[in-house]
């Protein structure tokens, strides 16, 4: 008895000591706040996140203002949001996005779904971190074509801002690296993965005859079945399985490899696409493999925005496009008169599974649209 009281007594002076402890943390620029609920879906894999850069319910709330923020941009006229809409799995509808002073950029703006899951980001891959990405639109001259300090002193002189930065970070003293890291933790949040192929893939509904016709033509080698296929420069020789061979660089699941592939659009293509970051030539022409996750509203399509339709994406696979020294091998049919032999039918099977692939629970979830002012 005795030695239990002495026991549970040195526990409490411990436990009090502790507790006195955490309260004379000194309160720092860190991470601080409520830890973010992130639900992920069951058929995902977990999301790796930064250990600086910890999702709190506080830091989402802030990057979420931030990224509705028109303040951003030197003209305080336009925000993320305006090349990156919710409705549209956060794109724009044009080929080509036009920054604040009017100029047309030359690229196409990106869907913004799963990019926690991805390593390198734009068509060329010149950011690897999200933090490091959301630096960039700000002060690129054809974007939103501000300067940092700029955009620090309009948002400390707001009486909305510094209260939301302490109660995320532990600081009410804005920075350009604070507002990049909250913005990135809203970023990590726009999960999309409740689309008819998930549930159908979690057992929770079904697909279409055509869209299951579809997803085995889209995860199925292409050329006519039992047929051998060289890949265009190489001497790897295949077997055709009557498919479609999207699989290879949309893999299943987040729908891209992650990865750099020229799908042979251009002989020569007008913008190098990753052989501008890495100097090397055989990455000319060869662009991150977009998701193809909500494709049905992410029109126009390609790095340039080229395609108005899936249609047109078919014809393109469809003809195998054009033979160059940096086109995928993958890409079996850039040989004049050669083609993947898509029939009507398998057309419209392909469609069908592309068009399971929009979430519409995503688009339509309140917790991503503008929260209005801070
Ligand atoms: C003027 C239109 C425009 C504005 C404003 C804009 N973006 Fe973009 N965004 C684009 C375009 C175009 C690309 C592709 C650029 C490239 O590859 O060079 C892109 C690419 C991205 C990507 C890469 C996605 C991927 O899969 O690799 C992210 C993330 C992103 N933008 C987030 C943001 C954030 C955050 C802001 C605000 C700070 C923002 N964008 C402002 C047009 C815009
Ligand atoms: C060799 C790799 C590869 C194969 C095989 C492939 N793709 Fe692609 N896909 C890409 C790359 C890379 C891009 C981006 C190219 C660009 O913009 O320059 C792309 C872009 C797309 C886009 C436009 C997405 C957007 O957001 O703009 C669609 C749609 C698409 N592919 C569908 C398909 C379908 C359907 C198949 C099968 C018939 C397929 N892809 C096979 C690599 C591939």
């Amino acid at each position: 008895m005795r030695s239990t009281a002495y026991i549970s007594g040195a526990c409490a002076l411990i436990a009090l000591f502790v507790l006195a402890c955490a309260r004379d943390a000194p309160e720092g620029p860190g991470p601080v706040g409520t830890p973010y609920p992130l639900h992920i879906p069951s058929n995902f894999p977990p999301m790796p996140l930064p250990p600086d850069n910890p999702l709190t319910v506080e830091g989402v709330q802030l990057g979420r203002h931030l990224f509705y923020e028109k303040r951003l941009s030197g003209n305080d006229h336009q925000s993320c949001a305006t090349c990156h809409s919710f409705s549209t799995s956060f794109t724009d509808g044009v080929s080509t996005s036009t920054g604040i002073d009017g100029v047309n950029g030359t690229r196409n703006a990106m869907a913004l779904v799963n990019l926690g899951w991805q390593s390198f980001f734009f068509w060329d891959g010149r950011a690897s971190t999200l933090e490091q990405q959301a630096l960039e639109p700000v002060r690129n001259p054809i974007e939103m074509h501000d300067t940092w300090p700029a955009v620090e002193a309009q948002l400390q002189a707001d009486p909305a801002y510094p209260p939301l930065f302490q109660a995320a970070f532990g600081t009410s003293t804005i920075d350009s690296l604070l507002v990049a890291k909250a913005i990135a933790q809203f970023l990590r949040t726009l999960i999309s993965g409740n689309s008819p192929y998930d549930k159908w893939k979690r057992g929770e509904g079904t697909l279409s005859a055509d869209a299951l016709a579809g997803y085995v033509l889209f995860t199925t080698e292409a050329g006519p079945v039992g047929q051998p296929i060289t890949l265009p420069g190489t001497n790897t020789t295949v077997i055709g399985q009557g498919g479609a061979d999207c699989f290879h660089c949309h893999t299943e699941g987040l729908f891209t490899d992650g990865g750099f592939h020229n799908n042979a659009l251009d002989e020569m293509p007008a913008d190098s696409g990753r052989a501008l970051v890495t100097h090397q030539a055989a990455d000319l022409g060869r662009f991150k493999v977009p998701t193809l996750r909500n494709i049905g509203l992410t029109r126009p399509y390609m790095h340039d925005g080229r395609f108005f339709s899936i249609e047109q994406v078919l014809d393109h696979y469809d003809s195998g496009g054009h033979a160059s020294a940096t086109a995928d091998p993958l890409m079996k049919f850039t040989d004049p008169g050669s083609s993947m032999g898509l029939t009507a039918e398998m057309r419209t099977q392909l469609k069908a599974f592309l068009d399971a692939l929009v979430d519409y629970e995503f688009v339509g979830d309140p917790a991503i649209r503008d929260p209005g002012p801070p």
